[in-house]
């Protein structure tokens, strides 16, 4: 089965890439999206400290998604070695592309992330710290993002699809 999973912490381009894969005759699937279309209020758990129940929802959705017909999927930034999915993920016929981001080039405003909201800019970046082991341990491969546009690491993501699957 020919499938590529994206992960990395909340601004290193997921689902970016996805939408960039989805123009070049990909067939992408977002876990975020898919989260908040079955509960537009999920992410709200993050914030009011019921991470648990997030992560139990977001479970369901990859499991979904893992028994989908997809060829690349964007994960949410929880997703790695230590998520309870990983056992789900790791046994399916998936490998995982770590976009690997300094925390001073992720994009966007880190305030607005609901996990940034509940653990403040000190615990958001504890937070990230701690996580960069568990993508490097999930991922078959690593991709750096520091100082490269979409369309440069889109190639290197394709490179890797044809060193895998044609
Ligand atoms: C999360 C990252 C988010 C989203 C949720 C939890 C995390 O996804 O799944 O807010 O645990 O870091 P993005 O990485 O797409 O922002």
């Amino acid at each position: 089965m020919r499938r590529l999973g994206l992960i990395g912490f909340s601004g290193s381009g997921k689902s970016s890439l996805a939408a960039f894969a989805s123009k070049n005759g990909f067939k992408t699937v977002d876990s975020d999206s898919l989260i908040e279309a079955e509960d537009p209020t999920a992410f709200e758990l993050l914030e009011n400290g019921r991470e648990d129940d997030f992560r139990t929802l977001e479970t369901s959705v990859i499991s979904g998604i893992l028994k989908s017909d997809f060829d690349l999927a964007a994960f949410g930034g929880g997703v790695h070695f230590a998520h309870p999915a990983w056992k789900e993920i790791y046994e399916s016929p998936l490998k995982l592309v770590y976009l690997r981001s300094s925390f001073e080039n992720l994009a966007g405003r880190s305030e607005e992330r609901p996990l940034c909201k509940k653990l403040g800019p000190e615990g958001y970046e504890k937070l990230f710290r701690s996580r960069c082991p568990l993508y490097e341990k999930a991922a078959a491969f690593i991709v750096e993002t520091d100082g490269r546009g979409l369309s440069e690491i889109w190639s290197e993501i394709e490179e890797i699809w044809n060193s895998l699957f044609q």
